[in-house]
């Protein structure tokens, strides 16, 4: 299989003393990858390092076989990048603005922008500002200029965060569609459900290190069978509940407190059993609901 991304022993600490990363390695092949953690997990350190917009302490990327700090030129050639805070202009059109970043690629050809705006479904509003648009627009903007030149790899940093539910399921099959015939879609979210609908692989870091990578079901495999309802009847029971299991989840209902676990131990032996799902894996691999 093709691996587009591979990332090898990569570490990169700040001048503060901050280790954003601690010696990452996992690869990427086609199709939507999910890069998932926590706020300050690491993952735009990660991603700005695959763009070449900084370099790691240690370690090295290779992006369709290319090494990222000894032919950097030929990496951007291949890669579009939406960062997490994108500058744009509200004044600008929307076909300025996308017209003006593929400038800077040096893409002078305005039917490539024409596409680019078609496949985010945004050709209509070409001649709108970008200042009078909602946040999702704006957003699938971002990703317009970063599919201009329609790269190989496409870098997305936690694209969905602030959208509301349509838009989300929009943006979803922006991306899915785009990483059809072999390309690569990176991207990072503190959302599960956004990994869970779109991305057959995913990577999660903890604090700079990778806790997992691989596919997604692997992830769940680690909770199959353990995950189990309780039902609760006063706030009492839950203390110390979290000494026996990981607390996945607690709902709050009219008459009791149901409470998710992970039951790693098997100290809940006659409790209910029900389907893990990918949210589950993750929140147990974080450490359970109360971890900060
Ligand atoms: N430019 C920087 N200088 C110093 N520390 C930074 C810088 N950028 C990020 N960090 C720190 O590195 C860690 C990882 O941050 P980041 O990569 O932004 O994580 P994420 O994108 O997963 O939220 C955090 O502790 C953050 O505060
Ligand atoms: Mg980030």
């Amino acid at each position: 299989m093709d691996r587009n991304i591979e990332i090898s022993h990569v570490s990169k600490k700040y001048k503060n003393g901050v280790t954003a990363l601690d010696d990452v390695s996992f690869t990427v092949g086609s199709g939507v990858f999910g890069l998932l953690g926590h706020n300050g997990a690491g993952k735009t350190t990660l991603m700005k390092a695959l763009v070449t917009i900084l370099t790691p302490s240690s370690g090295t990327i290779r992006v369709c076989g290319r090494d990222t700090a000894a032919q950097g030129a030929e990496v951007r050639k291949r890669i579009g990048y939406l960062p997490q805070e994108l500058v744009m202009y509200p004044s600008l059109s929307v076909f300025d603005f996308v017209n003006y970043m593929a400038g800077t690629k040096g893409i002078r050809d305005k039917t490539k922008v024409h596409e680019a705006l078609k496949a985010v479904e945004m050709e209509e509003y070409a001649k709108r500002k970008i200042g009078q648009l909602s946040g999702g627009m704006k957003r699938r903007v971002g990703i317009a200029q970063a599919l201009i030149g329609e790269p190989q790899i496409l870098v997305v940093d936690e694209p969905t965060a602030g959208l509301d539910p349509e838009e989300r399921v929009r943006f979803r099959s922006v991306l899915s569609r785009y990483a059809r015939g072999g390309r690569t879609v990176l991207l990072s979210t503190h959302i599960v459900e956004d990994v869970h609908q779109l991305c057959e692989e995913l990577a999660v870091l903890r604090r700079g290190k990778l806790f997992y990578a691989g596919k997604a079901d692997g992830l769940m495999q680690r909770v199959e069978g353990k995950v189990k309802l309780l039902c609760l009847e006063d706030e009492r029971q839950l203390a110390g509940l979290d000494r026996k299991a990981v607390v996945l989840q607690t709902t709050y209902e009219k008459d009791g407190i149901r409470v998710r676990i992970m039951d790693d131990g098997g100290n809940f032996a006659g409790a209910k059993t029900v389907t893990a799902t990918l949210e589950d894996a993750y929140v147990y691999c974080m450490g359970g609901k109360y971890y900060a």
